[in-house]
Formats: structure tokens, C-alpha cells, sequence
């Protein structure tokens, strides 16, 4: 990490050089560095309307429909299950099983682990506001990246006992998967396997759950800096650039004269 310390470029430096990029704007109009406002965010309508709703409910009905509907869907389901019934309207029909190809970090290719594009549907749905949601979804990733998982235990496991918690460090399916399998000793294909990944998106549902239950008291604000990554590591990026380029992490080009088009 040292060398690119030393060369990684400034946040200022890259709002310099890309002011005009719709990143920068989030991170301006959300009030870190400047503090300019900028009219890149903004507000939208979608039919979706959000009441509080019990995080421990939607925890357990997104970890009793794992098995069937897998992360994305589940985690949908956790909170379309209980909207139902605190709402109604819109939700009553909502097409739970049209994000079931998130799974497996989509349809299985190891990206991006689903229960956070599921939670971020329920959020985008429900908040009409980019920047809320964007906000959102950054806190989501930091959680799911750096918080021992899987916490949350069932009343009574569905598949399999399992004893392990990992620190994904990242929020790609492919990673975060393989880290607990090592820990745990157990192929991909396993009811354990299954039951890890059921239980961390009862997690994820849950703690998504809470943030929208804040904001609906006022009281949520966003932990993390939107965009971190990307104005660290002057890339879209995670923190942990050794898990793939080893000890040959390239340096972000400062210039960045693609950006700047
Ligand atoms: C999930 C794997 C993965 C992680 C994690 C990762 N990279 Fe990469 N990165 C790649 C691959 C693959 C390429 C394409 C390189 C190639 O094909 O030569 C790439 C390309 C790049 C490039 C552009 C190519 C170049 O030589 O300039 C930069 C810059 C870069 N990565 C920086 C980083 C930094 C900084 C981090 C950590 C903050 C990081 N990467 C983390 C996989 C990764």
C-alpha cells in the first residue's frame, strides 16, 4: 500500500480534474470537501412507500426464503414480505423473483454479492433520492465488507450447523464466499455453504432495514465518505488490491485525461 500512498492523488486533485463527472458531484453535494452544491443529485417518484418495519422480521423471512429465491431475491423478500403487511398498496404485487439473477454475484459469475443490489432495490424504491440511496448502499457495502459475518443465528437452522464468521474485506460474492469456505472447510456446493450465505443475508437485510427505519425517523446519517473508494484509490475499486495484483498493484494514472473528456 505504501507506493500508492505516496502517488495516490488527492480528493482535491481529482475534483480539479473532474468536476465535471456526476462522482464528484456526489461527493460535493453530499457536503465532503467543498461543500459546493451542485444540482447532480436529485429527486424521484416511484410508487413504493416504506413504513417502519421490524428488522429481526425481514432478517428471518429473508433467511426462510434463501433457499428457494437465493441472496437477491430473499433479501427482497424480507422486506416486500413485511411491507405487505405495514403498507400494502404497490407491494402487494410486487415481482419478488425478477432480481432472482443476482444471485451468485449475477447468475453465479462471483461479482457482486446479491444481498446488497437486493437491499439496494428496496432502498432506491422507497427513498427517492439519489443521494440517499447512493449513501445507502456505500454504508451497506462498508458493513458487508468489514464486519464479521454471518451474525445472525436462526431459531432454528434450516440446513446446517456452522460455526465460522469471516471479514469478507470486500463485497465480491466470489471473495467473500471463498474466505468462509476456507475457514469453514467446506465445498461451494454444500448445505453449509448455503446456510452461511442464507444467514449473511438475513445480516444485510437487516441492518438495511435499520437504516431505512432511521430515515424515517430523521435520524439516518450516512457513516461513510460516498465514493471513498474510488477518491482513495483513484479508481472504482475495494481496499484490498493485493487479493489480485499481489505485491504489483499499479499506480492510478494522476492525469487521468480519460476522465476528463
Ligand atoms: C478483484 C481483483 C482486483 C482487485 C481487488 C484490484 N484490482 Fe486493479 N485490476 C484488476 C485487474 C484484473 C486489472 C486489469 C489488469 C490487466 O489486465 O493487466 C486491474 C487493473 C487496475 C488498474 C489499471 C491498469 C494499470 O496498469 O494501470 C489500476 C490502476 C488498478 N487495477 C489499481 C488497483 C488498486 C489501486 C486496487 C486496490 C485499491 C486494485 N486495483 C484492486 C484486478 C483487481
Amino acid at each position: 500500500m505504501e507506493k500508492i500512498n505516496e502517488k495516490r492523488i488527492s480528493r482535491r486533485d481529482l475534483i480539479i480534474n473532474t468536476g465535471k463527472i456526476a462522482a464528484t458531484a456526489a461527493i460535493v453535494s453530499a457536503g465532503i470537501g467543498s461543500g459546493i452544491k451542485t444540482a447532480e443529485a436529485y429527486k424521484y417518484k416511484a410508487v413504493y412507500k416504506y413504513a417502519k418495519v421490524d428488522p429481526k422480521m425481514v432478517a428471518k423471512v429473508t433467511y426462510e426464503n434463501y433457499f428457494k429465491r437465493w441472496c437477491a431475491s430473499s433479501v427482497i423478500a424480507g422486506f416486500v414480505e413485511n411491507l405487505k403487511k405495514e403498507v400494502g398498496g404497490a407491494w402487494k404485487d410486487f415481482p419478488i423473483d425478477a432480481y432472482r439473477w443476482m444471485h451468485g454475484g449475477m447468475a453465479g459469475w462471483g461479482a457482486l454479492c446479491g444481498t446488497m443490489p437486493g437491499a439496494g432495490v428496496i432502498i432506491g424504491l422507497v427513498t427517492d433520492d439519489t443521494d440517499i440511496a447512493e449513501a445507502m448502499t456505500n454504508d451497506l457495502a462498508f458493513y458487508y465488507a468489514y464486519t464479521e459475518l454471518p451474525s445472525f443465528v436462526p431459531e432454528k437452522p434450516i440446513k446446517a450447523k456452522i460455526r465460522h464468521k469471516t471479514i469478507a474485506g470486500t463485497p465480491v460474492c466470489h471473495i467473500s464466499v471463498g474466505r468462509w469456505m476456507r475457514a469453514e472447510g467446506v465445498g461451494f456446493l454444500t448445505n453449509e455453504r448455503a446456510e452461511r450465505c442464507a444467514r449473511l443475508a438475513a445480516n444485510i437485510a437487516m441492518e438495511a432495514a435499520i437504516m431505512l427505519n432511521d430515515w424515517v425517523d430523521g435520524k439516518y446519517k450516512p457513516k461513510h465518505e460516498p465514493l471513498f473508494n474510488v477518491v482513495a484509490n483513484g479508481i472504482t475499486s475495494q481496499n484490498n488490491c493485493r487479493d489480485c495484483h499481489g505485491g504489483f498493484t499499479p499506480t492510478p494514472n494522476e492525469t487521468y485525461p480519460t476522465l476528463e473528456k
